[in-house]
């Protein structure tokens, strides 16, 4: 199949940002988007829609193109959370990642992608017996302690299992390290302990002989854009980090420097600077190798978004094309129930639209605003408000693109009862299946059992 370039349609009015993307990631066959290779509509016509389609290639080239930067400094752990899909993962521990996970089931799936259980890491504000059970069962790499009652809880359950658990502390940030779109650090949160505690913390663990301190997590935001914003939490981390070293006159062993790299989802977004970063992670590799306390230590990051966002589209087919009091709506198969993010819904102070493009009809240069919906009974199923779209018909294809992060699992697939969507992975210009749709049937599925 050949590919025509993507030749630039910002002159034409296409969105700058979904050019810039369409053109990096993605390509154009005859006005329609390409992704691996393959035109949407066929990815559609055999797959059915809405669908998420993914670009293994795109998250293994972010991957080494982050690890890259990083140079050394510290290893890459896949936050699962961002898109958990067995074979999504797989790509990255095939590549040599470590995989950050947050529930029971998400170990399961992280090693039903290939990862060994001392590659895995477990945080979470709020874990369950039967999770923690389970991960201490299995060797996991280190558990990242929340709560006095979890340090109780992980302390009896590795006793009861005549196992020394690998801990870290999850250490909520003073307000100075702040940075990125949402806060989870600096400010009263339900995310680890207040840096102001560890005292007490560092001798509840000392206390307990069936944990083995072995790290510091911090994560103080997500969706950084900015690289010095970045680095200054990497420093913040590390000076925690060698206090801790300090404090319990033992050498840190590894500090989990969190995820949060961010990346643009609204025209005039800046890219994370990957030169930036590169820069300041040889300056805190060379800072770090200088403290005794610090110097064996293995620093990772765990991305989610940055990895798997750019690469993901997710294709809704237009079912109707209507005007109502002046207002061009576009009503679609695709909505909120898959796509939580790109409504706005999830978390977002201000509602703006993601990139979003006219999948079948690329090449057309007049665009117009339009509100693009979903097929939910509610105002809430929108997904683009002022969305550019050429004249649109039933059966065209939208794509929604930066959708392979808090796609589909960060969204309430139950609301409404409608089919699962499929999803399909792209590598070296093949698709494959990864999970089939659902029927209209399935929420009626062991209702009565
Ligand atoms: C503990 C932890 N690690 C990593 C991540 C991944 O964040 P991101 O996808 O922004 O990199 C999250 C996201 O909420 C998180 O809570």
């Amino acid at each position: 199949m050949s590919v025509v370039p993507f030749a630039s349609r910002s002159d034409a009015g296409l969105p700058a940002l979904a050019d810039t993307l369409i053109a990096e990631n993605f390509g154009e066959q005859n006005g329609v988007l390409t992704i691996g290779g393959i035109a949407a509509t066929d990815l559609a016509a055999a797959y059915g829609s809405p669908l998420y389609v993914y670009d293994g290639d795109v998250i293994v080239r972010r991957y080494r193109a982050l690890t890259a930067a990083l140079n050394g400094f510290a290893s890459v752990y896949y936050s699962i959370k961002a898109n958990p899909h067995p074979a999504v993962a797989r790509l990255l521990v095939d590549e040599g990642a470590g995989l950050e996970i947050a529930s029971g089931a998400e170990l399961l799936l992280a090693e039903a992608a290939g990862a060994r259980a001392a590659d895995i890491l477990f945080a979470g504000p709020g874990k369950g017996e039967l999770e923690l059970t389970l991960a201490i069962a299995h060797g996991i790499g280190e558990i990242h302690l929340e709560s006095f009652e979890e340090i109780e809880m992980v302390a009896a359950l590795a006793a009861a299992q005549g196992r020394v658990a690998k801990v870290a502390i999850r250490i909520n940030p003073s307000a100075a390290a702040q940075g990125g779109a949402m806060r989870m650090g600096g400010k009263p949160a339900a995310f680890g302990f207040d840096e102001e505690m560890i005292d007490d913390v560092l001798a509840a663990i000392a206390a307990k002989p069936s944990l083995h301190l072995s790290g510091v997590h911090l994560f103080a935001g997500t969706q950084i854009l900015d690289a010095d914003v970045l680095v200054f939490q990497w420093a913040y981390g590390l000076r925690l980090a060698a206090e801790v070293g300090r404090k319990t006159v033992r050498p840190v062993e590894r500090i989990d420097l969190g995820g949060g790299l961010g990346i643009p989802y609204h025209d005039g977004d800046k890219t994370l600077d990957l030169t930036a970063v590169a820069a300041g992670a040889r300056r805190l590799d060379e800072e770090r190798r200088a403290d005794p306390w610090l110097a064996g230590a293995h620093i990772l990051i765990e991305p989610g978004r940055y990895l798997t966002g750019p690469a993901g589209v997710y294709l809704s087919r237009v079912l109707a094309v209507k005007a109502s009091r002046g207002q061009r709506f576009v009503v679609g198969d695709g909505g909120m129930h898959h796509h939580l993010a790109a409504s706005g819904n999830l978390g977002q102070v201000i509602k703006r639209d993601y990139p979003i493009v006219a999948a079948t009809r690329l090449s057309d240069a007049e665009r117009a605003p339009a509100t693009l919906v979903g097929p939910l009974c509610t105002p809430l199923d929108t997904l683009g408000r002022q969305t550019k779209l050429p004249d649109m018909a039933a059966g065209d294809l939208v794509a929604i693109l930066q959708s392979g992060a808090y796609g589909l699992s960060a969204s309430p697939v139950g609301f409404l009862s409608h089919p699962m969507p499929a999803e399909v992975l792209v590598r070296n210009g093949r698709a494959a299946l990864i999970r089939k749709a659902g029927d209209f049937s399935a929420p009626l599925v062991n209702l009565l059992s």
